[in-house]
């Protein structure tokens, strides 16, 4: 059985203003009819022997998440609460946890709420590639061949082939630096690391014992001592609030000699930022990306997303425009990563 393991516990600062710490990302329809958390879980239909999904979000979302699963008929597995956000290394502890008192040799897909996958057929052929691995006991990854030197994601070195589609991870590497990532992505030799996990429950918590015991030992004591209300699981608050912050990938999947490289052509994204949105979208005769009531003339290149006012532009390009009740921002479409420095200024100003 494979039970797929949600983090939706994120913030996705890069699409400010309408991504926010009350209303990430995952929650928000960026892309097609669905949330990104909807379309995760309707991603799911396709695969064999899949049960209801478990969700692992921040306390302060749980009914945005509960309404949203409710929106598309899905019932949870169980929504594990968060009081407050330590990364995904114990966020994925929680879930392994949970699987592993019924069944610890079942299979944990671990998806990241916010991706989008517009290949669905090369997802599902990656994840069934994925299960012969999972049960020799190893840490499955999927790999993405990299089309630029990407700062933000962590790069998988190939090792020895394991049958025709299938490589032993040589080496891990999470967010190298410029350097660093260019000399990877020249090697030919690394694979972007898409985010996505398959392992035996067992198999996870094994190694975060060998790597990042106290991660473990403070996830299951914030397990012992939980409450039940409605769907949802909360922790123990002074357990949970012990234990490190950190991600799967520095904790474990650097460190760990287990790990099984599956390729994924699957027309991934991430959904890093508008320009990456801009990217994975359809574009008008003009390649412009419109949303909402946009008027445009003269305009090219740009990424126009109007959600209460009529927006309208006239002869401009490559811009990113985003207008929001309470908020309006206008960018330089190559300058997208830059939105972080806006909100670091809207914290020193609160
Ligand atoms: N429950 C929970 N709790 N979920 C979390 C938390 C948390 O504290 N922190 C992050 N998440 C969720 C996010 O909502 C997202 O769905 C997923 O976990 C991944 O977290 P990100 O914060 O988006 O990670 P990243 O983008 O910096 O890096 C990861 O993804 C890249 C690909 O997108 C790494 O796995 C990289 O190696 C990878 O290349
Ligand atoms: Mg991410």
């Amino acid at each position: 059985k494979i039970y797929p393991i949600i983090m939706a516990g994120g913030t996705g600062s890069r699409l400010w203003p309408l991504s926010r710490e009350a209303f990430p990302k995952q929650f928000i329809r960026l892309y097609g009819e669905d949330s990104m958390l909807q379309a995760t879980i309707k991603r799911l239909n396709g695969l064999d022997n899949i049960i209801d999904p478990l969700i692992i979000c921040n306390e302060e979302h749980r009914f945005i998440a509960a309404e949203q699963l409710r929106e598309i008929d899905q019932l949870a597995h169980n929504i594990i609460l968060e009081p407050f956000g330590r990364n995904t290394a114990p966020a994925v502890a929680l879930a392994a946890i949970e699987v592993a008192k019924k069944d610890p040799d079942g299979i944990l897909l671990v998806l990241a709420a916010d991706h989008v996958i517009n290949d669905e057929y090369a997802f599902y052929t990656a994840i069934n590639r994925a299960i012969v691995h999972t049960n020799s006991d190893k840490l499955v990854t999927f790999g993405i061949v990299p089309s630029y030197a990407e700062t933000g994601y962590g790069y998988i070195q190939k090792g020895k082939p394991q049958g025709n589609d299938a490589f032993l991870v040589e080496k891990f590497v999470e967010k190298p630096n410029l350097e660093t990532a260019t000399r990877y992505v020249s090697s030919g030799e690394f694979l972007w690391n898409s985010g996505l996990f398959m392992f035996k429950a067992k198999c996870y918590l094994n190694e975060l014992h060998k790597y990042s015991p106290r991660i473990l030992a403070c996830c299951q004591s914030a397990l012992s001592q939980t409450t039940t209300d409605l769907d949802f699981i909360r922790l123990d608050k002074m357990a949970f609030s012990q234990c490190p912050s950190d991600s799967i990938d520095y904790a474990v999947m650097e460190r760990t000699q287990d790990a099984v490289v599956v390729p994924m052509d699957a027309q991934w994204s991430d959904v890093g930022s508008w320009s990456s949105l801009w990217d994975i979208s359809t574009k008008n005769q003009d390649n412009n990306v419109l949303y909402g009531d946009v008027l445009t003339t003269d305009t090219h290149n740009s990424y126009i997303r109007a959600e209460h006012k009529l927006v309208a532009t006239v002869g401009v390009s490559d811009l990113v425009i985003i207008e929001t009740k309470d908020a309006v921002l206008v960018m330089n479409k190559n300058d997208c990563q830059h939105v972080k420095k806006i909100i670091e200024q809207l914290k020193q100003s609160d």
